[in-house]
Order: C-alpha cells, then sequence, then structure tokens
C-alpha cells in the first residue's frame, strides 16, 4: 500500500458478476473489473486495493481506514447504495475524495433503486457505462488527486 493507492469497494452481489443478470450487469466477472482497474491505475502512476464484500460493517470499517492508507474512494455500494445511512456518514467522515460507481443506471430502473446514499458524499459520479465505467471513475479521480 502506497500513499497513491484508491481503494475500489464492491457491495453485496457483486462478487457474482458475470452470472449476475448478465443482460443488465453485462459478462465481465469482478475479477475482470479488478485487472481492468489495476491497468487504468498503472497508466496513471496509481496503485489499487480493490475489495468486496455482502456485509455492511465491513464495508463502514474499511472505508474509516482509508484515511491513513488511501488517496480516494471508488465505490459501488451495490445494494447498500439505497439502503445504507452507516456507509453514507462513514464517506462523509473519510477525509479523501469519492467517486461513486454503478454498473447499470439505477435512476433508469426500480424506483426502489433511484434513491442513494452515497450520491451526496461523492465528488465524482459514474453510472450505466459498464465495467469501463470503473476506468472513467479512476481516471476522474486521477485529476482531483
Ligand atoms: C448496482 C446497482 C444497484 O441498484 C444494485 O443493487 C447492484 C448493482 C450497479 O452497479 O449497477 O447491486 O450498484
Amino acid at each position: 500500500m502506497t500513499a497513491k493507492t484508491i481503494l475500489i469497494i464492491n457491495g453485496p452481489n457483486l462478487n457474482m458478476l458475470g452470472t449476475r443478470e448478465p443482460e443488465i450487469y453485462g459478462h465481465q466477472s469482478l475479477h475482470d473489473i479488478e485487472n481492468l482497474c489495476r491497468d487504468t491505475a498503472a497508466g496513471l502512476g496509481l496503485d489499487i486495493d480493490f475489495r468486496q464484500s455482502n456485509h455492511e460493517g465491513e464495508i463502514v470499517e474499511w472505508i474509516q481506514r482509508a484515511r491513513d492508507k488511501h488517496c480516494a474512494i471508488g465505490i459501488n455500494g451495490a445494494a447498500y447504495t439505497h439502503t445504507s445511512l452507516a456507509i453514507h456518514d462513514a464517506l462523509k467522515l473519510c477525509g479523501v475524495p469519492v467517486a461513486e460507481i454503478h454498473l447499470s443506471e439505477p435512476k433508469q430502473r426500480e424506483e426502489f433503486r433511484h434513491f442513494s446514499y452515497i450520491e451526496p458524499t461523492a465528488q465524482i459520479h459514474v453510472s450505466g457505462k459498464g465495467a469501463s465505467g470503473y476506468s472513467e471513475a479512476i481516471q476522474k479521480l486521477a485529476e482531483l488527486l
């Protein structure tokens, strides 16, 4: 871990990418997305710490610790995007730039996906661009650093 490491957090069910509703989320696995993130960051002189969890509290703890270890956070909160005040509060105090990432465009889907607890805490928002959205978010974070 270096001072130039971006923490990429993936929330619940994103470990199932590739087989999970590919018509919505695409055919790429989370491992494919991790490789894409690493390649993008390497081209910018940055490192990536890529993680996934199905547990809200674990994600909160990762965000809390990021201020000491990471220069920025990219987060696809998945379903916790729409439910987690705890993740919202943690992101507000994290002290580093935040990018909100979604593979799909939640605001064009079911109404229960329209509200995001992450949105007001993030300086960058990328959605509806599939896996390439992760790459775009890393590039935009690099511009802020
Ligand atoms: C998602 C959108 C969320 O609504 C959903 O719960 C996910 C994935 C996306 O990347 O498009 O799990 O965050």
